[in-house]
Parts: structure tokens; C-alpha cells; sequence
């Protein structure tokens, strides 16, 4: 009902607007004084375990890539991520010092819930992250780290997205306190970062009536583009799910450096390509080679819209469109980039007079495998 949706027009442009809350609600508890405490899973020796195994579905196993930066940069093991239906079908090495990590909104998708019985018969230590307290998946896990963006109603997932990177950042902490791979006061600088993009996010939130404006002046696209490079690349993935269950429109997500390997070739005149551009700040290097990509689809027609840092006017010659974000640090960034994408999905679908929170053929929690 319309009072449900606290005067939004769907509840997907509420769960939007919940971001912030979502990113503060997840961390609330778990700070303290420059150390991360988990509570809920302090039953896991996370001393002990010299591997992780990232298992999702979708949006979620796209926060799980992030989670695979954070988690390797930070606690100095191997992770890796893998699609949940793909998971158990080949057969995985696991042992008990390997975490496997499911992550899932529902907690109920069958076939994360196969994979992490396989992993748990298999002998491995199982954490789940879940935003629905009780949950099959949450239950059946050794220890569940709960993301607390309140209940999503509309199908696409957007504030559980937030709250699901966040929660892997403190696990990722967790893991670098236990394993002493980081010092102290950079762990706490960490966690200052991350207490920093609520605020943030409010930020980015202003940029609504903007992205609105960009994509009624796209409902007759037929193909969208994104390309993003380190954390932008799951941003990117997640920009052309997001427009795919939506607004039913093609849209491909590409890792920028592979741009030249193939992608490329379907550039041609008009063709919407989204670009989120690293800070020049932090990643000066990576920033200049997705600036040359932006260069190099520009000149062979491509209309460019990038998601760029304040203060960024190495993008403005190319692209056709700037959408900004404000600084933070590289690892905190894809937190903000997400949300122009997430508003730019929902409104070209309400655009077309389509169903936001119930886009056809899809259900959000998939139940069978
Ligand atoms: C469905 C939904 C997606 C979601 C995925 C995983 O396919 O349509 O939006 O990302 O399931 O859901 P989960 O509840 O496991 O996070």
C-alpha cells in the first residue's frame, strides 16, 4: 500500500533512500574503539582459517567480489568467489581451516543453501551473511554475521547490496585483527572510513533528480554498456543487472582492461556506455587507463556517461554526462557508485510504465534450484 511505502512511489525507491541507514544499522554494535567485535561470531577462530570461499547468487555475489578485495587485501589470505550453482558441481577442495561465506538477502535462495550443506558436510567452517534473522541459510551455518538494512520488499536488490558490502568490510577487519595482518591504527582508519559513508551516501542520494532527467532521455535504448576497472568492475556488473531485471533493457558489464579483447567491437555511434572512474587521488595509475578507455569509445561514437569523483576534470573532455560521487577511499567507493546506477535502473523502468518492484519472471527469493 501506498503508507507501506512511506510516501515513495515504490518500495524500491524507498529501500534507496534506506541506504544510509542500512550502511550505520549494519555497523552499529560492532565498534568499538578502533576494533571490530562480531559477537554472533566469535564461535569461529578466524586465526584458524587460511582460506575463504565466497559463495552468492546474483546482486549478492557481486558484494561478495568486493568483499573478495577487502578480505585479501586486508587479512592476507586467498579468497575466492564463486557463483553458489556453480559451486558444488565441481567438486571444490575444502578442509576446516577454509570460511566459506554465503551471502543472501533471504537467507532462503535454494541454491546458496545447497552449497553451503555441501560445504558444512564437506567439513568447512560456514558463515553465513543474512538480512532476515532466522533464516534456512542463517540456521544451518556455523555463525551468521547479520546485515541489519531492515526487510526489502521490491525484488531488486539495492539497501541489502550496501549492507551486504559493509558487513563483508567488517569481516574483513575481523580477519586482519585475528590474523595480525594489519597494524592497529590501520584497522581503525579503516573503520573511521566506513563509519564516513552513511553521510555519504545522503550525498549521493541528491544526485536522484539528475539521474532521473539522464534516463527519461533513455527510454529507447536498447543496449547499455558499463565498464569498471578494480571495485568498479562488480559496480559495473551489478549497474547491468540492476537495468536487466528492471527495465528490460540489453546491458553488459565489463571489466575496463578487457575492453580492447573484444568488447570493443560493439561500439558504434550512440552506443550508452556507463564508465565509473577511480579516484585520480588514490588510484592515479588505474584512473589515467580508464580515462584512455573513455578516450579511445569516445572516438568511435560512444555516448559517455561517467560516475566520477568531486573534482574530477580529467573526465570532463569525454564524457558526455558526469555524474558525481563524493571522495572517499578506494575500497569505500563502489558503496557510493552503486547508488546512481541502482536510481538510473529504477527510473528508466518507471519511465516505461513498468512494475519497479515487481519486474516480470523474477522472485526475490528463488526457492528451487
Ligand atoms: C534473486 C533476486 C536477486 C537476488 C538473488 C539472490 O535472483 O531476484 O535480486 O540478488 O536472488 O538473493 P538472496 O536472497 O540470496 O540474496
Amino acid at each position: 500500500s501506498a503508507a507501506e511505502k512511506g510516501g515513495w512511489d515504490s518500495f524500491m525507491a524507498k529501500e534507496i533512500s534506506e541506504e544510509p541507514e542500512a550502511v550505520a544499522n549494519t555497523i552499529r554494535g560492532r565498534v568499538q574503539d578502533g576494533t571490530v567485535t562480531i559477537p554472533e561470531i566469535e564461535g569461529i577462530d578466524l586465526a584458524a582459517i587460511d582460506r575463504v570461499l565466497v559463495i552468492a547468487c546474483g546482486t549478492a555475489a557481486y558484494a561478495g567480489t568486493l568483499g573478495k578485495y577487502a578480505m585479501e587485501m586486508w587479512g592476507g589470505l586467498p579468497v575466492e568467489v564463486e557463483l553458489a550453482h556453480e559451486f558444488r558441481y565441481r567438486h571444490p577442495f575444502l578442509s576446516p581451516s577454509t570460511l566459506v561465506v554465503s551471502i543472501s538477502q533471504s537467507g532462503e535462495t535454494m541454491d546458496t543453501l545447497m552449497a553451503v550443506r555441501y560445504a558444512h558436510e564437506r567439513g568447512a567452517t560456514t558463515l553465513s551473511i543474512c538480512n532476515t534473522q532466522g533464516a534456512t541459510i542463517a540456521r544451518e551455518s556455523d555463525g551468521v554475521l547479520y546485515t541489519h538494512a531492515g526487510p526489502e520488499v521490491a525484488v531488486a536488490s539495492t539497501k541489502a547490496f550496501v549492507a551486504q558490502i559493509t558487513a563483508l568490510y567488517l569481516l574483513g577487519l575481523a580477519i586482519a585483527q585475528a590474523r595480525r595482518t594489519m597494524p592497529p591504527e590501520q584497522i581503525g582508519e579503516q573503520l573511521d572510513e566506513l563509519a564516513a559513508v552513511p553521510e555519504k551516501l545522503t550525498e549521493v542520494l541528491e544526485s536522484a533528480d539528475e539521474v532521473r532527467t539522464l534516463a527519461q532521455s533513455m527510454t529507447d535504448t536498447r543496449s547499455v554498456l558499463f565498464l569498471g576497472r578494480h571495485v568498479g568492475y562488480p559496480i559495473a556488473l551489478e549497474g547491468a543487472l540492476k537495468l536487466k531485471e528492471l527495465a528490460y533493457i540489453h546491458a553488459e558489464g565489463f571489466a575496463a582492461g578487457e575492453l580492447k579483447h573484444g568488447p570493443i567491437a560493439l561500439i558504434e555511434p550512440g552506443q550508452r556506455v556507463f564508465v565509473i572512474v577511480p579516484s585520480p587521488r588514490y588510484a592515479e595509475e588505474l584512473h589515467a587507463k580508464v580515462v584512455s578507455n573513455i578516450q579511445e569509445i569516445r572516438a568511435r561514437g560512444a555516448h559517455v556517461i561517467a560516475i566520477a569523483e568531486a573534482g574530477d576534470v580529467a573526465v570532463l573532455p569525454y564524457a558526455d554526462d558526469v555524474i558525481r560521487i563524493p571522495l572517499a577511499s578506494p575500497l569505500m567507493e563502489p558503496l557510493l557508485a552503486v547508488v546512481p546506477l541502482q536510481l538510473f535502473a529504477l527510473e528508466l523502468a518507471a519511465a516505461k510504465g513498468l512494475d519497479v518492484d515487481q519486474p516480470r519472471n523474477l522472485a526475490k527469493s528463488v526457492t528451487v534450484e
